[in-house]
């Protein structure tokens, strides 16, 4: 509280200049009323705030991804599209043990929850079905976040109700929103950086940033049907923390020439997703690409930021592929959820991303220097498939060469 009252009072002596006497006192007077609430709020909202992401000793940063869970009721609430001798004793809990198996098999340093986590329609509780859902990543003590879908405010609490709820969650880094974006649309937009390995060089600097954003429910201008989109005043925050990470990067101390590569996490997928044909993409495409109809340009604000190198999406339950336009990987998870629609007979899928730190000589860590996926399938191996690589800093490094080559 003495830190709060003496912040606020640096800055008072700052705007002392812009404002008149009495209304510093009246300022003054109300930031002491208004302390000890700000800083319990402060508090309750973000427990775990000194739990950075970091790189581990072994170099590595691995996320697994959880799309659509389309979590209901529990036990009472049966599976979707899944062969006719594997109705009966099927149900959400299946949904729970895929995640406990992906988590004892990956050991993940991270979790994202890419929206639908709950199926509201069919949740009678909102609070207790996102309890249930995220409780196998809870109980892993590994930290955790969610965005919203379409489909979590369907039930008994609204989109900001369901954030709010899941950002009082244990172990979980998720916002509602960021509180440097005074006005900004939809709840959970937030970003996280990734530390580099404890004691090198990049122990302080971000060299991986995680971008996640409501990519809304549904169109609510009259005009314009179907889904939502990501709107300008979201498009503003991330072009703003986009140039913070990237000018903090690329700044002393150890100045890097490019940025650190950035992932991006929203649940409905970018017009752009449907620009590839089967040969140009890794994994599957058996439906449409049921992005919004009308295109935001929130794909255009990323390419010319330059720091996001893969999107990561759900929705689409039966499309799992990647596909790469203008230096920016269009990734989909494939559908995790029992109770989410799927195709009977294609297994349950998560998709597992690792970010490997390059050696250094002096058997330390530096930079990310390749972004590598794989999917792992719900069956009795969790067969891993479609291992790829998504980024790697020598593709710019090599290309470079070549054009200042002059053959
Ligand atoms: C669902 O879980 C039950 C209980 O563990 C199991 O017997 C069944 O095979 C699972 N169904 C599917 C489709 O994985
Ligand atoms: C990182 O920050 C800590 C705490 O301020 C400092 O002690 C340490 O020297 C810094 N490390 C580097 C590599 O700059």
């Amino acid at each position: 509280m003495h830190k709060t009252i003496l912040a606020n009072f640096v800055s008072f002596k700052k705007m002392k200049k812009k404002l008149g006497f009495d209304y510093m006192v009246l300022l003054i007077a109300f930031s002491i009323y208004l302390s000890p609430v700000c800083v319990s709020a402060a508090k309750q909202e973000n427990p775990q705030q000194k739990q950075q992401l970091r790189f581990g000793k072994n170099g590595e940063f691995k996320i697994l991804q959880v799309a659509d869970m389309h979590y209901g009721d529990g036990k009472s609430t049966p599976c979707e599209d899944v062969l006719r001798s594997q109705y009966r004793g099927c149900s959400d809990l299946n949904t729970t043990a895929f995640i406990q198996r992906m988590i004892l098999a990956e050991k993940p340093n991270f979790i994202a929850f890419t929206g639908d986590n709950i199926y509201g329609f069919d949740a009678t509780d909102a609070a207790r079905s996102l309890n249930a859902a995220f409780a196998p990543a809870i109980e892993s003590n590994i930290p955790w976040v969610a965005i919203l879908g379409n489909h979590d405010q369907e039930s008994t609490l609204s989109r900001e109700g369901v954030m709010k709820h899941i950002v009082g969650l244990k172990n979980t880094l998720a916002k509602v929103n960021p509180a440097e974006a005074h006005i900004i649309d939809g709840f959970g937009n937030y970003n996280l950086e990734v530390g580099g390995v404890e004691g090198t060089v990049f122990e302080n600097k971000s060299v991986l940033n995680l971008y996640f954003l409501d990519s809304g429910d549904y169109s609510t201008v009259p005009s314009i049907s179907g889904y939502g989109w990501i709107k300008p005043s979201q498009q503003l925050w991330f072009q703003r923390t986009s140039r913070r990470l990237r000018r903090a990067y690329m700044n002393e101390p150890v100045a890097q020439k490019a940025p650190a590569p950035g992932l991006a996490y929203f649940h409905i997928p970018l017009p752009e997703s449907a620009s590839f044909d089967s040969s140009k993409f890794i994994g599957v495409k058996q439906e449409d690409i049921s992005s919004a109809t009308v295109n935001s340009g929130f794909f255009t604000t990323m390419v010319e930021a330059g720091d996001v190198k893969a999107v990561f999406n759900g929705h689409d339950h039966v499309n799992d592929f990647c596909g790469k336009l203008t230096g920016i990987q269009l990734c989909y998870a494939g559908g995790f959820g029992y109770h989410a629609y799927g195709k009977a007979g294609w297994s349950r899928r998560a998709r597992v991303v690792v970010a490997s730190l390059e050696k250094t000589e002096n058997e330390g860590w530096g930079d990310v220097k390749s972004i590598r996926t794989w999917k792992r399938l719900d069956d009795q191996q969790l067969t891993p498939i479609d291992g790829q690589v998504l980024w790697s800093k020598s593709f710019g490094g090599n290309r470079r060469k070549r054009e200042t080559g002059g053959t």
